[in-house]
């Protein structure tokens, strides 16, 4: 069984998240002038991670948060959706990430289906992230219908992030990956949401694929923090997929994934050359062979002539 580091020495526990809350309108009334105001709130920095390498590149670059994300199924498994993830593939990879992450909290994804039925059930699959691959909370897609797996999950000693918005698990639901909350209806949905995730005792929220507009509204509104994707940047802080932001995804990626490299093209280039290389006998140099030491490479010739 792996588990978490020890807090203390810069871990980020759900303690410091939930400080990193951007002052609401009802807190600003009611605060004492030694409160750190909003612009000294370090805004949440979040990104997802499914091995140990990148896990480790990660962590070391200094995110809060490292979330193995259930688009696992996508980036890394080559799913079309991420229903068909299993927990038992969601667990090897947490083992991985949680190998290699030292500071940031790391949370797991609750795949689909392994909480949308008996809650006892759901419970049992949350426990196994904290016991089996030392998870420090789960993520749960959805907001009002989750009230009472969240609270239970809570009561069980999990930390939960709940996740709002466009939940790409609810993609049949929805007709595909749309952004959400854009009529008056929806947007007072999502904020019925918002609060029942809060309500039944989620640490944070990511608010996926809203308009920014909608988005900031739900975060003055909230006493937790709102992690956005897609939902503009009055969040309390930020999450994008790894593989998107440093160019490792096939395929399309959505408008709000800025890009920070380009790790595929890196790839190609350099299995290019490897090839060119091997093909034209550049690669392996005498540099880059082991050499046998003279007494036995005489010895060897001497055997080879006999
Ligand atoms: O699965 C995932 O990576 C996510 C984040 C994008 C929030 O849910």
């Amino acid at each position: 069984m792996s588990t978490a580091f020890d807090a203390g020495n810069g871990k980020i526990t759900v303690p410091d998240i939930a400080s990193r809350k951007s002052s609401t309108p009802n807190s600003r009334a009611s605060s004492s002038g030694n409160s750190q105001s909003n612009s000294e709130k370090r805004k949440i920095v979040c990104l997802t991670a499914y091995d140990y390498p990148t896990a480790r590149f990660v962590d070391e670059a200094g995110v809060d948060i490292v979330l193995v994300g259930d688009s696992l199924g996508m980036v890394a498994l080559g799913y079309e959706n991420t229903l068909p993830l299993t927990m038992e593939e969601m667990l090897h990879h947490t083992r991985a990430v949680r190998r290699g992450v030292r500071k940031a909290m790391l949370v797991a994804d609750m795949p689909y289906g392994s909480f949308h039925g008996d809650k006892r059930e759901a419970v049992r699959n949350a426990v196994r992230f904290v016991k089996e691959a030392g998870a420090e909370g789960v993520k749960i897609e959805g907001g009002e219908r989750r009230m009472e797996l969240i609270a239970q999950l809570v009561e069980a000693e999990i930390p939960v992030m709940g996740h709002i918005g466009l939940t790409p698990q609810s993609m049949h639901a929805f007709g595909g990956f749309r952004v959400q909350g854009k009529s008056v209806e929806a947007a007072e949905q999502l904020l019925r949401d918002a609060r029942a995730v809060e309500a039944a005792g989620a640490f944070s929220v990511v608010v996926e694929s809203v308009p920014r507009e909608l988005a900031a509204r739900i975060t003055s509104e909230l006493r937790i923090p709102t992690i956005g994707i897609g939902a503009g940047p009055e969040c309390d802080g930020q999450i994008l997929v790894l593989h998107d932001m440093i160019g490792l995804s096939v395929g399309h990626t959505p408008k709000f994934a800025r890009r920070y490299a380009n790790v595929g093209e890196a790839i190609r280039n350099a299995v290019g050359a490897y090839a060119d290389d091997v093909h034209e006998g550049r690669f392996p140099s005498d540099e880059e062979s082991y050499h046998l030491s003279s007494e036995v490479r005489e010895r060897l010739l001497a055997v080879r002539r006999s």
